[in-house]
């Protein structure tokens, strides 16, 4: 109801400026009566998938709220599920300023914020006072200073820390914004980092006798042998899931807009058909042994029934609720 005038204000700031008065307001009012103002009652839509119970199959994306800070504001809008971060084992403060870009025409967003984030210890002491006792993923990446070639070091810190305190953890190698990330889901690369990070699955599974799913998040900009591969590669290693996609180096919907060129990733509209194709290549190659959580460009009912019927079985929300505000969570919900 407040969402247009809120929505008017923020958009009179700079992005970056105006995301973290937001988080800032959420982080306030989250646990506070004043929650009342973003509040809202979602019809139970209950999914059962990778040994979880998700009341309702619409999350909240990564990035958002990288550091945790707001975990209650988002349960109280009513998403089946929270997931926070990314984060790194250290914290840093990501590329310069100005790294968020509004491209307002195509509803699109491109950031390039590179991980900015206060690291692992500080978000589980979040997660650790939020009231929140839903779904919570957490999103974990390397340090843009750990060379790729060490960087499942940093993969293997975030899940150690992560695991008492999530329900799943998804394993970011596609933001285009940590040079050499994505080499991550390549052929020996992803071969190596799925080998020890579903070994230090079972080990913490028994450790904490927890069932923890593990998840990655891969880029739309894939050719069709290389996702192939990276679907061969989840179903030997018996991923729990995939999170499909992150943000798109493409420009080619955007390249005449103001902002169009800026460097990052882009997200949002211009995104939404790109990361639907990807689902369907996927889904072809994973039929449901692996779930897929459907995530770019959803900003209405219809988005999100396109990304159901290409096979993703939950999804997720950020650039189109920046548009369109917590109403667009309860029309999604309504697609299911
Ligand atoms: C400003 C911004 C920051 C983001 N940060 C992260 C991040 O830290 N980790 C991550 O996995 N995805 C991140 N994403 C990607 C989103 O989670 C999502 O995959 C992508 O934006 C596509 O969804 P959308 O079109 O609904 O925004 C970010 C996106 C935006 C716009």
């Amino acid at each position: 109801m407040y969402y247009p005038l809120a929505k008017s204000l923020m958009f009179q700031l700079d992005p970056e400026k105006a995301h973290d008065l937001i988080i800032d307001s959420f982080k306030r009012t989250g646990n506070t009566p004043l929650n009342l103002l973003y509040k809202q009652n979602i019809a139970a839509k209950p999914v059962s998938l990778m040994g979880l119970e998700f009341p309702n199959p619409v999350g909240l994306a990564a990035g958002l709220d990288k550091n945790g800070e707001c975990i209650d504001a988002f349960a109280a809008m009513g998403f089946g599920f929270v997931e926070v971060g990314t984060v790194t084992p250290r914290a840093q403060s990501g590329n310069d300023k100005p790294r968020i870009f509004r491209l307002v025409e195509a509803e699109g967003l491109i950031n390039r914020m590179g991980f900015n984030n206060k690291g692992i210890d500080y978000l589980i002491e979040q997660v650790k006072q939020s009231s929140f006792n839903g779904i919570l993923g957490i999103n974990i990446g390397k340090n843009f200073d750990t060379p790729v070639e060490h960087g499942k070091d940093d993969y293997l810190i975030g899940m150690e820390k992560a695991f008492e305190h999530a329900s799943y953890i998804a394993v970011n190698i596609s933001s285009p914004n940590t040079p050499g990330l994505r080499n991550l889901q390549y052929g020996e690369a992803l071969e190596d980092l799925l080998k020890d990070l579903t070994l230090k699955k079972d080990q913490l599974s028994e450790q904490y006798n927890k069932h923890v799913p593990l998840l990655i998040k891969i880029a739309p900009d894939l050719e069709d042998n290389e996702i192939e591969q990276i679907s061969d590669a989840l179903i030997r290693y018996k991923l729990d899931g995939v999170i499909a996609t992150n943000t798109t180096l493409d420009r080619q919907l955007v390249k005449a807009m103001k902002h169009g060129q800026e460097a990052g990733g882009l997200s949002g509209r211009p995104l939404q058909n790109k990361s639907t194709v990807v689902i369907s290549k996927l889904y072809k190659h994973l039929g449901d042994t692996v779930p897929i959580i459907g995530v770019g460009g959803i900003d209405s009912a219809i988005a999100a029934k396109e990304k159901i019927e290409a096979g993703a079985k939950l999804v997720q929300l950020y650039s189109g609720f920046i548009y369109k505000g917590p109403g667009l969570i309860k029309k999604v919900a309504r697609v299911f």
